[in-house]
């Protein structure tokens, strides 16, 4: 138990990509971070190296957030302990398209039935300032582009696309039940990149699914090459287009949602999303280009068919989080690819 006296914050999923940056940006903001995690998809490296960050013990346990017993033990520790929980940053959840498309009904016990155990917790211990691990999955193949929050959502993609708009409405539906929840809902466009001390990063299991840790790896000798999915699509180079973002920039998103939380005052409940990304699209090659630009390494990349289920382009309208959180992306597609790159280097030495 930590004994600090800095306002105590869950992350569920603390142990994963974006939930062990975010538990970084959370302890230099002035929180304490009280990390829980299943490890089923992440492992305690990343919880040693967010300790390292902090200089201090960051609590870590390891919790099934559907694991309704355990929790409720927790919330209760942290109170009698003097410092209860203030604020709650839910990442614990799965987010591979293609597994979710073989095992439906694992993402939707894991991501809608851990979000529906937690906020049940969270309720008997009037818990009500909420971050949601949300993502631009939910507008599936959007109507225009850049897509802003009003943007109507498609058809769900993937059972796990189908997950994220489930997850929203369930939150939307908790709290209009009740009074005074704060809910913000980070709708994610592609966190890249690590911390730029490279002692915490992306640790994909197996063979990534996303562009930046493959196209790292590639160059590294740890794959082949790199495969570019499609190169006739209606764009101007014919490959996708998608809007990169550092993940330390996502992060520190985390700590301003969170601040927007405490800060609303009305008798009412609040949910708002909000899109987190650059408001800048980048294609493929572009990636590519600028990936080599900034390290001086030749990728390994042939063009190949197009992967189903992939959206043409989407980009954020990020002007909301601009105005109402005070938050902007402050690091560039090629810090941010740079750092990957740093990253990639540090495993391969292990
Ligand atoms: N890509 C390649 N080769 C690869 C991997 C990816 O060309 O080996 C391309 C994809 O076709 C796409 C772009 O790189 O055009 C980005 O692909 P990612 O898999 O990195 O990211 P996605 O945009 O497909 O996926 C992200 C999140 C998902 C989320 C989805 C919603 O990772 O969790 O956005 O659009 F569901």
């Amino acid at each position: 138990m930590s004994q600090d006296k800095k306002p105590h914050v869950l992350v569920t999923g603390g142990a994963g990509y974006v939930g062990s940056h975010s538990a970084v940006a959370l302890q230099n903001a002035g929180y304490t971070p009280v990390l829980v995690d299943n490890l089923q998809n992440s492992n305690m490296q990343a919880v040693r190296g967010i300790q390292k960050l902090c200089s201090q013990e960051v609590p870590f346990h390891t919790i099934d957030v559907r694991d309704a017993t355990r929790l409720h033990a927790l919330f209760q520790d942290f109170i009698e302990a003097g410092n209860p929980i203030r604020g709650i940053l839910h990442f614990a959840a799965q987010k591979s398209v293609g597994e979710s498309v073989n095992h439906p009904a694992m993402y939707a016990s894991n991501n809608v039935g851990g979000l529906g155990t937690l906020l049940h917790v969270a309720r008997e211990f009037e818990i009500r300032h909420i971050v949601f691990s949300s993502s631009c999955t939910v507008y599936g193949e959007p109507v225009h582009v850049p897509v802003d929050e009003g943007t109507p959502f498609q058809e769900a993609e993937s059972p796990y696309g189908w997950t994220k708009q489930a997850s929203e409405r369930v939150l939307r539906d908790h709290a209009a039940a009740q009074n005074q929840e704060r809910i913000a809902l980070l709708r994610y466009f592609n966190p890249i990149g690590a911390h730029p001390s490279a002692i915490i990063g992306e640790l994909p299991r197996g063979v990534p699914n996303n562009l930046v840790p493959f196209l790292t790896q590639a160059v590294a000798g740890v794959r082949d090459r790199l495969t570019v999915f499609g190169g006739d699509y209606p764009t101007p180079d014919g490959t996708c287009i998608r809007d990169y973002l550092h993940v330390m920039d996502l992060a520190e998103a985390h700590v301003a949602a969170l601040q927007w939380c405490f800060a609303q005052k009305t008798a009412s409940s609040v949910v708002r999303p909000f899109n987190l990304g650059t408001g800048k699209g980048a294609s493929v090659l572009e990636v590519i280009k600028a990936f080599e630009h900034v390290t001086g390494e030749a990728v390994p990349y042939v063009m190949g068919e197009r992967r189903s289920g992939d959206v043409v382009s989407i980009w954020a309208n990020a002007s909301r989080a601009r105005e109402e959180l005070g938050w902007t992306t402050k690091r560039s597609l090629e810090t941010s690819l740079a750092d990957a790159w740093k990253w990639q280097q540090t495993l391969k030495r292990e």
